[in-house]
């Protein structure tokens, strides 16, 4: 089997690749190794996949890149690369967000028009939601993003359903909540806090901390691309959380015990764009797909923290 996987020295991506290549697939990664986070993060994450015969890496943009050469022979096509980050998408950046995001989407849609693909697999986000007034929330509810971020990557999932629609692209996607585990983003949460609980920082909290978000550990993000790989669905959405939906508060007490030293807190207002919770009704993933989350909020933040201590 062969399997071009987009984004693939970025956090989720690169783990992606790296379950693909222990199924014996054949992958072909491309990443453009954007300056959103440092590279040697981005090169870190390939290290073991470029030593693996299996792994092929193009270093390209999709903006500018052959898709059509991308995708030839290929069985399978996991589209994980945008530009994420929820706070930097106001202003004059949501350009890189349409370009990164829609544009990028839309070139790849283009370009698996007639090629042979047994699926194509988007990650949207939860972002798409918006703040909704019923949770968990299900795949029925409607999109209402509260960040440009969330528009873009409802935008891409919009693409990805009508080239189903009009041209048999057999395409699903996935909205991931909030994915955490070694290689996190460095502008994430929990990368963020481990950080400064190591270096005996202060760590900001937008708002009082009550906010709550489900959160996914990596491999369980990463079970659910390998569902949708063998199951025969197209044309679905469908939401992966992580089964652990916890406030910000208490992800700081666990890590705090898990590492034994002290999360110093400040609160600042909170940041636009950001939703209050997440919750994520997973029973259609369930049934279609047999997805289960596997990893508690506490093992999946001890295998994050083992992470980011190994690094420093
Ligand atoms: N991490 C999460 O919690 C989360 C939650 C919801 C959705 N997502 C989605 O999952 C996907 C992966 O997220 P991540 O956290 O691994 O992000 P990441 O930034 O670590 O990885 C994305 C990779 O895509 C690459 N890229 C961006 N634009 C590109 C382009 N035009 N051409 C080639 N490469 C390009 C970047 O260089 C980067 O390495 C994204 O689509 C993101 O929107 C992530």
């Amino acid at each position: 089997m062969r399997s071009v996987v987009t984004g693939c020295a970025g956090f989720i991506g690169s783990h992606l690749s790296e379950a693909l290549i222990a199924r014996g697939h054949q992958v072909v990664g491309i990443d453009c190794f954007t300056d959103y986070y440092p590279r040697t993060f981005k090169q870190d994450n390939l290290r073991g996949l470029l030593q693996s015969p299996g792994f092929t890496l193009i270093e390209a943009n999709l903006l500018e890149y052959d898709l059509r050469q991308l995708l030839d022979g290929a069985d399978y096509l996991f589209h994980q690369a945008a530009q994420a980050g929820v706070r930097a998408s106001w202003g004059q950046s949501f350009r890189v967000y349409t370009d990164n995001n829609v544009l990028a989407t839309q070139r790849l849609l283009e370009a698996a028009k007639g090629v042979p693909l047994k699926r194509l697999v988007y990650a949207s986000s939860s972002s798409i939601y918006g703040d909704v007034e019923t949770l968990p929330v299900t795949e029925d509810t409607r999109p209402q993003p509260v960040s440009p971020y969330g528009v873009t990557k409802l935008a891409a999932e919009h693409l990805c359903h009508l080239y189903w629609v009009n041209h048999g692209v057999p395409t699903v996607s996935l909205r991931y909540f909030t994915v955490y585990g070694p290689r996190q983003r460095p502008d994430m949460g929990f990368h963020k806090f481990i950080r400064s609980i190591l270096s005996g920082d202060e760590i900001t909290i937008y708002g009082d901390g009550n906010q709550t978000r489900d959160f996914t550990f990596i491999s369980d993000a990463v079970a659910a691309n390998l569902a949708c790989m063998e199951s025969e669905v197209s044309g679905r959405v469908f939401n992966v959380g992580g089964g652990s939906r916890v406030s910000v508060n208490h992800v700081l007490d666990v890590l705090q015990s898990v590492s034994g030293l002290e999360a110093r807190r400040v609160h600042i207002e909170n940041q636009k764009g950001d939703v209050r919770d997440t919750h994520a009704d997973t029973s259609r993933a369930k049934d279609a797909l047999g997805f289960r989350p596997t990893t508690s909020i506490e093992e999946g933040l001890r295998r994050e923290f083992e992470w980011l201590r190994g690094l420093l």
